[in-house]
């Protein structure tokens, strides 16, 4: 077993939600095509996605923001053992309050679902002219669109959120969106015009 998959199995037992495998190969392709060199992650868990996005080409710098210490930890572990210390780094905090001049040619929001908007606002000004936003979990286990299956009150409160946040990048004249219900979780690949 190589030691992306240690860190799968680990996130499956313990039950720290990473992207899905279809999601992953999709966003690593598009990193691969574009040629993307800078990335900011919101949401790193232990690291499964930035080491992904890391390997993906060897000049790859990322900055990836996580807010919890004890993912923060385990994460830092798994990037040593991946030697990638020195391409990603991890910062402990609120994406939504990170503070950077640095601009980026992607930036993956991948942690609060309810909170997408607001880390789009955030980090408007960290985007490079041709950079884009990437967006997980857009379709929320296919809840977002049969949301009379979500248990209870407060799963149902996020899918209307994640509703509202996929229809405004959808449908805003300022945004170039590129939706793929089928990929993964539902991820969105959003151009700010
Ligand atoms: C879906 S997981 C990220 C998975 C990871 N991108 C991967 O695929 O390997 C979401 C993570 O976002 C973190 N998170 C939630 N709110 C956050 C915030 N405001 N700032 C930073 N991280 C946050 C959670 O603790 C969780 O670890």
């Amino acid at each position: 077993m190589n030691k992306i998959d240690d860190i799968k199995n680990y996130a499956h037992e313990n039950h720290v939600p990473i992207m899905l495998d279809g999601g992953i190969e999709f966003l690593c392709e598009y990193i691969k095509k574009e040629k993307i060199k800078t990335i900011l992650e919101c949401g790193t868990a232990i690291g499964y996605s930035s080491i992904q996005m890391a390997n993906c080409n060897p000049d790859i710098l990322i900055d990836t923001c996580e807010i919890k210490k004890e993912l923060v930890e385990i994460a830092r572990k798994n990037i040593e053992v991946a030697s990638l210390t020195n391409r990603i780094k991890v910062h402990e905090c609120d994406a939504s309050t990170f503070q950077t001049d640095k601009k980026y040619d992607l930036i993956f929001i991948d942690a609060a679902k309810a909170q997408y908007k607001k880390y789009m606002d955030h980090f408007l000004g960290n985007v490079n002219k041709n950079g884009v936003f990437v967006f997980d979990n857009l379709c929320f286990h296919g809840l977002v669109d049969n949301p009379s299956e979500a248990k209870s009150r407060n799963t149902k409160q996020l899918v209307r959120k994640i509703k509202l946040f996929r229809d405004w990048i959808c449908n805003d004249p300022g945004l170039d969106t590129q939706f793929y219900p089928m990929i993964g979780d539902g991820v969105a690949i959003v151009k700010v015009k």
